[in-house]
């Protein structure tokens, strides 16, 4: 019996207990009635144990019990017991007893819920989210919130062991240039003035490293007004550290200590250590974006070179009109239709792809060929250097897009992705954690026709491109990394800028005016004046990293309560509309839009 609770748990019960008596408290998983027997399943968080009520032995016991129903919280009084042999259940640790029950009480009714509890069905997810409480009584979910309590946990333990000291920052702050739009707060006290909540405590922990807190972290809540998916929610959690003193080195190193031991709470292995690391630019090109799934392999080959004089018009035109062609090959799917391949086609479209060029590898008396529209178009130098660099051969599928570099890398990433999860290429046992390095500084934003900073404008330029400012912004290299997991980014961090004169070129070269330079940034370019140490920092977000420790496909599934694609809360029904009193307190007036005529 555990010595803090005075009754045991559902699930700590064995054989070498048979004899004592027990007291168990929980809910009832499911209750048998065996027409004289009826067994009761009692379930908590640590798992489930069988009660069995004898109208012979325990009459009043009996009775109780056929007043039950599954969910109603009970208390079981009764006495330790082996099962008869031939009715243990070995995959339940506690399957080898059972629980005579002496006395049973009733503590709780519950209403028949609206879903099983008991059973991993398929349930409708606003169902499970407006009813979270019980969807949260499903071991799955306990599972997943007691992974993330350990990860938490972990991270902590791992900090303080090296002098991280822990420090809160607030959430009404200012708006904060991440990327993504601000949840506001009307202040009551001064009309037509807002907080916004923090996007992430940058600002603030590149303060505190001024403060001389040289190592600092938090469990930090950050909210960002942005399109939900399946990784991303409105707010969520980051692990955000910061160091002084230190170079990327440092803080990868460190990080990376950290996910072994994090990567080892999940009972997961890892697949190469040190993880690898590659450049921006090297992880477009051979994966098609900056967050590969390592796990497995159909790398994009550049083909570019054996095509650049093909009969065929396509390839031909893209290189000598300064583009691509690329290629991927996919295994064992030689066999593709014709409307297989026009399915591919439409998917690539979709990515911009202008068309996608097939080859279903063959062989004949001992030739390599190829069935495809454009086979006649090609050579047999041509198909063996093609199938060489896309480590393709007979019975496999090569697809191959030309284009301008960006649109060839993303189209045939989104193939790679697609044919590993149809493939099942990626062993879910192994996670393949991964730096990508040396991102660009900035990038061009089409929409507000300037150059924008990639990570954020605090970051700062490698360097030996520093020089590149003013006449190459595009080729200036940031000294910047991701964290990258099986296809997801897990975190990102950067050496930042620590000097006022660098930040506030920054900030002009992004097209601030000054006046908006001191009314955003004021505060910062001060604080660089009065001895800022060199610094830098990373926040690997801690949802993102629990969903895949969990090998869940939606980070919903790893927050207790969670909000839905749609960013709204379906237990409280929240966002709503409040009183008008609190309306006015707040000086805000509803303007309803006049519907479009
Ligand atoms: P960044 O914006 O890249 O960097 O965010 C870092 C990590 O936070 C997680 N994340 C999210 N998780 C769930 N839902 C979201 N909407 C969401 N947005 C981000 C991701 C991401 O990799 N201040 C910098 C970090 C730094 O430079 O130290 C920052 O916030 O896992
Ligand atoms: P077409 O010449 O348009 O009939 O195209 C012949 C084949 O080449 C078809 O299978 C097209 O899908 C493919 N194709 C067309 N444009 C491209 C492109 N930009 N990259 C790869 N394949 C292409």
């Amino acid at each position: 019996m555990s010595s803090q609770r005075g009754y045991s748990t559902c699930g700590e019960l064995r054989a070498s207990d048979a004899g004592t008596s027990a007291v168990l408290k929980g809910w009832v998983n499911r209750r048998r009635d065996h027409g004289g027997l009826i067994f009761l399943d009692l379930r908590d968080r640590y798992g489930l144990t069988q009660v069995v009520c004898n109208p012979e032995d325990s009459p009043a016991a009996h009775g109780v019990a056929e007043g039950i129903r599954s969910e109603y919280v009970v208390e079981v009084r009764g006495n330790v017991r082996e099962r008869p042999e031939g009715t243990r259940n070995s995959r339940m640790p506690t399957g080898d007893v059972e629980v005579d029950a002496v006395e049973v009480t009733i503590i709780n009714a519950a209403k028949t819920p609206p879903f099983e509890i008991n059973e991993e069905t398929d349930v409708d997810e606003s169902i499970r989210l407006e009813y979270r409480y019980l969807d949260l009584r499903r071991p799955r979910m306990q599972q997943n919130l007691m992974l993330r309590h350990k990860v938490i946990k972990t991270i902590r333990d791992f900090l303080d062991a090296r002098d991280f000291v822990e420090i809160e920052t607030p959430v009404l702050i200012k708006s904060t240039p991440e990327g993504a739009r601000d949840y506001l707060v009307p202040s009551r006290l001064y009309p037509g003035e807002f907080y916004a909540l923090p996007q992430s405590p940058q600002q603030l922990k590149q303060l505190l490293m001024v403060s001389g807190m040289d190592r600092y972290y938090q469990i930090a809540r950050c909210f960002r007004d942005e399109d939900q998916r399946s990784d991303r929610q409105a707010e969520f959690t980051q692990l955000d550290l910061e160091m002084s003193f230190v170079d990327m080195e440092d803080i990868l190193s460190l990080t990376e200590e950290l996910f072994h031991e994090l990567i080892a709470v999940a009972g997961l292995k890892i697949q190469s250590s040190p993880f690898p690391r590659m450049t921006y630019e090297e992880s477009m090109r051979r994966f098609g974006n900056d967050k590969p799934d390592m796990r497995f392999g159909l790398e994009i080959a550049d083909v570019s070179e054996v095509v650049k004089s093909s009969e065929f018009g396509v390839f031909r035109s893209a290189v000598e009109g300064g583009g691509v062609v690329r290629a991927i090959g996919v295994p064992g799917t030689g066999d593709i239709t014709r409307s297989g391949a026009d399915d591919l086609t439409n998917f690539a479209r979709q990515f911009g792809a202008k068309g996608l060029a097939w080859l279903a590898l063959n062989e004949e008396d001992g030739k390599l060929g190829a069935r495809s529209p454009i086979a006649k178009f090609l050579s047999d130098d041509e198909l063996m250097s093609i199938a060489t660099a896309t480590e393709a051969g007979p019975g496999d599928l090569v697809l191959l897009v030309a284009d301008q570099a960006p649109v060839a890398a993303n189209v045939l990433g989104r193939l790679r992705d697609r044919f590993g999860d149809e493939l099942k290429l990626a062993d879910p046992a192994i996670a393949a954690p991964a730096w990508i390095v040396a991102p660009p500084l900035f990038e061009w934003s089409e929409d507000q026709g300037r150059w924008d900073a990639m990570h954020h404008p605090f970051t700062a330029p490698m360097d030996e491109d520093v020089h590149l400012l003013e006449t190459d912004p595009g080729a200036v290299r940031a000294k910047a990394y991701d964290i990258v997991m099986d296809g997801y980014e897990l975190g990102s961090g950067s050496i930042r800028i620590h000097q006022r004169d660098l930040q506030s070129k920054i900030f002009s070269f992004m097209g601030y005016s000054n006046e908006e330079i001191e009314s955003r940034f004021g505060h910062l370019l001060r604080a660089f004046e009065y001895g800022a140490p060199p610094h830098g920092g990373i926040a690997p977000g801690i949802d993102r990293t629990v969903m895949l420790l969990a090998r869940e496909p939606n980070i919903r599934e790893v927050i207790a309560f969670p909000k839905t694609q749609m960013a709204r809360d379906l237990m409280f029904d929240a966002p709503s509309r409040v009183d008008s009193r609190q309306m006015e307190d707040l000086h805000i007036k509803i303007v309803e839009k006049e519907p479009a005529r």
